[in-house]
């Protein structure tokens, strides 16, 4: 974890952190609180089995890892510290949890470390190049500030959110230095909230200053922010009673490419849908949505698509379902049992001009049996990971011509457009 941002003092008086909130109170923001005696860390997003857990040498590890050194003669690097960061590379490359062979990995001789030592193979585990994506910054209300070192972004293993699955999220997409649609994520986000009993650790418009400032110390332009709400830290129990203060964290994702609406297909989830009580609200139980992701992925498709109890059309996996009709009727399930998508809400918005010049003959969200989607002239999903893209084939039926449609594409460029060039309503500025 190397010292990469501004140094953080603590304040005993206030039990603030005034690394980045000198800053704040230099602008007159709202510091954001610190929670003295952190509890022991978790990755916010490392896989479950993150290296230090596999990895074991000794009590000292920088002999024994030296056994694999010779290997790597020539390299630049302090031989302790590249040993240690090619061990940790190979075992969390191990995708069955047993040892790899050829590695210092010895379940039963494993080491105690000291922080520093912790630090140190975290930021091993960063340069093993075991993340897929790229992590800019990161906000926690438990250390009251923002890192850009992705070995430190790490909230606390008893928090309540890794445990017991309390805890609600939400996006945001980072467009040409503007954040989309951020207001209606918020809503959306503090509505889950409450729905999901967890208190504020902060009002909104100091979440909303906290997550901007976080975009800001990422430099990114182009990318996403997420965010999430826990009910806490504080213990191991089911109930939040013992959680002193509901935790914020947000993490900036850098992610230059843009998503493109290429044809794909689908298959009807075999995964029981949430029921309308916890799929309206944005709570971190994805179990469902990952397994209908992985369902759909395992048999030649790009996710699943769910049907709601009545047998109707609902959502997928993490993306809005819509259809144009034979008629040319934008077609859309309502969101009273599903996730309220504020990407398909915005393309409603968005499509009423398609009404007016005539490319659709109306718009309209009810009721969608799996016959009638599957008789659409087209079909798409809709979210603000994907935008719109094109659902050529679901199951063994082919969409319309079995192409994209000229509506997803046109309806893609809406909301790409938007995200340029789009009101102040669905853009806020980032002051980088
Ligand atoms: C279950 C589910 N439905 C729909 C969506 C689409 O919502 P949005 O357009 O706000 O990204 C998401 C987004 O993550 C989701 O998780």
């Amino acid at each position: 974890m190397s010292p990469k941002g501004p140094p953080c003092q603590f304040s005993q008086e206030a039990s603030v952190c005034t690394g980045v909130s000198a800053q704040n109170r230099k602008e007159g923001r709202t510091p954001a609180p610190f929670l003295p005696n952190s509890p022991p860390m978790a990755h916010l997003s490392a896989p479950a089995a993150a290296a230090g857990h596999r990895v074991s040498a000794s009590r000292r590890p920088s002999l024994a890892l030296k056994k694999i050194a010779p290997s790597l003669r020539g390299a630049a690097a302090p031989a302790g510290l590249l040993s240690l960061r090619v061990a940790v590379a190979k075992a969390a490359t191990s995708s069955n949890g047993a040892a790899p062979a050829g590695t210092i990995v010895n379940p039963v001789d494993v080491p105690l470390l000291s922080c520093s030592e912790v630090a140190e193979r975290l930021d091993a585990f960063q340069a093993s190049g075991a993340r897929n994506q790229t992590y800019m910054a990161m906000y926690s209300s438990i250390f009251g500030g923002i890192t850009i070192d992705p070995s430190a972004m790490v909230i606390p293993i008893d928090d309540h959110m890794v445990h017991r699955g309390h805890g609600v999220f939400d996006t945001a997409a980072i467009m040409d230095g503007h954040l989309y649609e951020l207001e209606q994520h918020l809503d959306r986000f503090l509505k889950s909230a409450h729905m999901a009993k967890i208190p504020l650790p902060f009002d909104r418009s100091t979440m909303r200053s906290v997550l901007i400032q976080t975009v800001c110390a990422s430099k990114c332009t182009q990318g996403s922010l997420r965010y999430w709400l826990s009910v806490g830290p504080g213990d191991f129990q089911l109930s939040s009673s013992g959680c002193t203060n509901s935790a914020l964290y947000a993490i900036v994702i850098d992610s230059p490419s843009l998503p493109v609406p290429s044809g794909c297909k689908v298959i009807t989830s075999s995964i029981p849908v949430k029921s309308p009580q916890f799929a309206v609200m944005k709570n971190v139980n994805y179990l469902p949505n990952a397994l209908t992701k992985v369902e759909g992925e395992e048999n030649g498709g790009f996710t699943g698509i769910w049907l709601d109890d009545e047998g109707f059309v609902a959502e997928g996996s993490n993306m809005n379902v819509g259809f144009v009709t034979r008629n040319k009727e934008l077609l859309m399930p309502r969101f009273d049992k599903i996730l309220s998508g504020c990407t398909a809400k915005r393309v409603l918005a968005l499509a009423e001009q398609l009404v007016e010049n005539g490319g659709l003959s109306g718009i309209s969200s009810r009721n969608v049996s799996v016959q009638e989607g599957k008789a659409a002239d087209e079909m798409m999903l809709i979210g603000s990971g994907i935008l719109v893209k094109p659902v050529v084939q679901w199951d063994d039926q082919m969409i319309g011509s079995g192409k994209e449609g000229p509506i997803a594409q046109t309806l893609f460029n809406l909301i790409l457009e938007d995200m340029r060039s789009g009101p102040p309503s669905v853009r806020t500025p980032v002051p980088y």
